[in-house]
């Protein structure tokens, strides 16, 4: 009978005794005259696998290969480990080395761990300890998301990725274009750019946001949500914005913006305390390595409720701090947007728990929310939380057609790459609601890492695509 392998989270977790066969990349070697000891890792686990390797009777070139970075397969007799930190161990009794690695040129060196070194090598990084285990709790997480909505009865809508139309009217967006940009373009009669020859006969980009479509989704499948990458080419390099990332858009008919709060909340509280129940190795491990407070934290966040008031609230908060002699790099007063150092202060500093603001100017806010009697502000909703400031954006939708031309004209945008999306108001509006969840920063949240590049395997920023 040929053994078949089995994965270092089971091995773990199996009783001492068996025959087994193991198969990963070397983390580190150590021992003495007759043993060496191999801490051996498949990805499965944040923990290793200890190999226990009879040097007296190991064909030491064969040992001399078994370096850090080295793929090997072992089959042994997995054992009651004596030394102290592992249950169990494998006796070593075959070694096949897979895939030799040159110690000196592997670039995951211990002298060099530092996170900014490590996005230099980002196509290496998943094989050591941190980013392993940030990136299963990224699957977990994607997972739990689907779970969530799933059981909810939300429709997995999928909504393109190359629109011809700006959700956030922000105009941050990445053209996307076959024509020939080293050759003369072609004109159209006053001397534009003729998109007309342009692979889709019109002027497209990598989309935003998935919410225009996800909110025809709504209005006629009842509630969706989308999760997927979106795009923004905005030249912010903070450790909070990525140009490529991931977002989630439940979008949903009949919610008002409390019901569309009360999502939020249960949500996001949903996730963490699905990934304190199911992903707790990595946790305690980017907790004991890091950030000793990140297990409190996320407690904290599942048995808190949020605090709501609007942003004119907000804003008094922030001038009465600064009042109090607080000073914050930016100027507070109503109708400015909220930088992070001032979300974070009312989110850490005054009410120490997760905070959801309301209401905000309609000029700082996009086109399509809900306008308020008061003619100002807007039905939207930002949930704020510690370390990150924003990590959720939603509002109710405007769904009065005539409201929402208003809005589009007032704001100089055109109406006529949107007339699909106006449907929705033309032909049985409804009151509707929905938010944008960035999937990075609620990793950020849950790893405790401190910049978003490190909890996406292959970041994209400004000046930066490689890999
Ligand atoms: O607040 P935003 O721009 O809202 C929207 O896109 C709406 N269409 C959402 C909706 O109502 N359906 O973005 C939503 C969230 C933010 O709260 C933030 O968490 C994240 O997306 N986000 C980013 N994450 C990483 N890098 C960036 N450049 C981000 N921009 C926004
Ligand atoms: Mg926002």
């Amino acid at each position: 009978m040929t053994l078949i392998r089995t994965k270092v989270k089971d091995l773990l977790k199996t009783a001492p005794g068996a025959e087994v066969l193991a198969k990963g990349w070397v983390r580190t070697k150590r021992g003495n005259k007759e043993v060496a000891f191999v801490a051996l890792n498949d990805g499965s686990t944040i923990n290793n696998i200890q190999i226990v390797v009879d040097k007296t009777t190991t064909n030491p070139e064969l040992l001399s290969k078994i370096t850090t970075g080295a793929c090997i397969a072992v089959r042994g007799k997995l054992v009651k480990s004596i030394g102290g930190g592992q249950a169990v161990e494998i006796q070593a009794a075959e070694i096949e080395i897979y895939g030799e690695c040159d110690p000196v040129r592997f670039p995951l060196q211990k002298k060099d761990t530092s996170f900014e070194y490590l996005r230099t090598v980002a196509h290496m990084r998943p094989r050591t300890n941190t980013f392993g285990a940030v990136l299963r709790l990224r699957s977990q997480m994607a997972f739990a998301i689907h779970q969530y909505f799933h059981d909810k009865g939300f429709v997995y809508l999928h909504t393109p990725l190359i629109t011809a139309s700006d959700a956030e009217g922000a105009g941050n967006m990445f053209q996307v274009t076959t024509l020939d940009l080293t050759a003369p373009l072609p004109r159209d009669k006053k001397g534009g750019i003729d998109y007309g020859k342009d692979f889709f006969g019109r002027r497209t980009s990598l989309t935003v946001s998935g919410q225009l479509e996800g909110e025809l989704g709504a209005t006629a499948l009842g509630e969706i949500y989308t999760f997927g990458p979106t795009f923004r080419a905005e030249n912010s390099n903070t450790p909070r914005h990525l140009a490529e990332f991931w977002m989630i858009e439940p979008e949903m008919a009949f919610y008002d913006i409390h019901d569309n709060m009360v999502l939020a909340e249960d949500f996001i509280k949903s996730l963490v305390r699905y990934a304190l129940e199911n992903c707790y190795d990595d946790i305690k491990f980017l907790n004991d390595r890091y950030d000793d407070g990140l297990i409190e934290r996320l407690q904290g966040v599942v048995n808190t409720e949020f605090k709501v008031l609007t942003y004119t609230e907000g804003i008094e908060i922030l001038e009465k701090a600064v009042a109090d002699g607080h000073k914050f790099e930016y100027p507070v007063s109503w109708g400015v947007d909220l930088q992070s150092e001032h979300e974070r202060y009312l989110v850490e500093t005054h009410f120490g728990r997760p905070v959801i603001l309301t209401d905000y100017p309609k000029d700082i806010k996009a086109f399509y929310m809900k306008q308020n009697d008061d003619g100002k502000t807007v039905r939207g909703m930002d949930v704020l939380f510690p370390k990150i400031g924003e990590i959720i954006g939603g509002s109710e939708r405007e769904a009065d057609l005539g409201k929402i031309n208003a809005r589009i004209d007032e704001l100089g945008m055109s109406r006529r790459t949107l007339e699909w999306y106006l449907d929705t108001r033309r032909f049985g509006s409804c009151p509707h609601s929905g938010f944008g969840l960035g999937f990075e920063r609620l990793l950020l949240f849950i790893t405790g890492m401190q910049n978003i590049r490190d909890v996406i395997p292959f970041p994209r920023t400004p000046k930066n695509a490689e890999f």
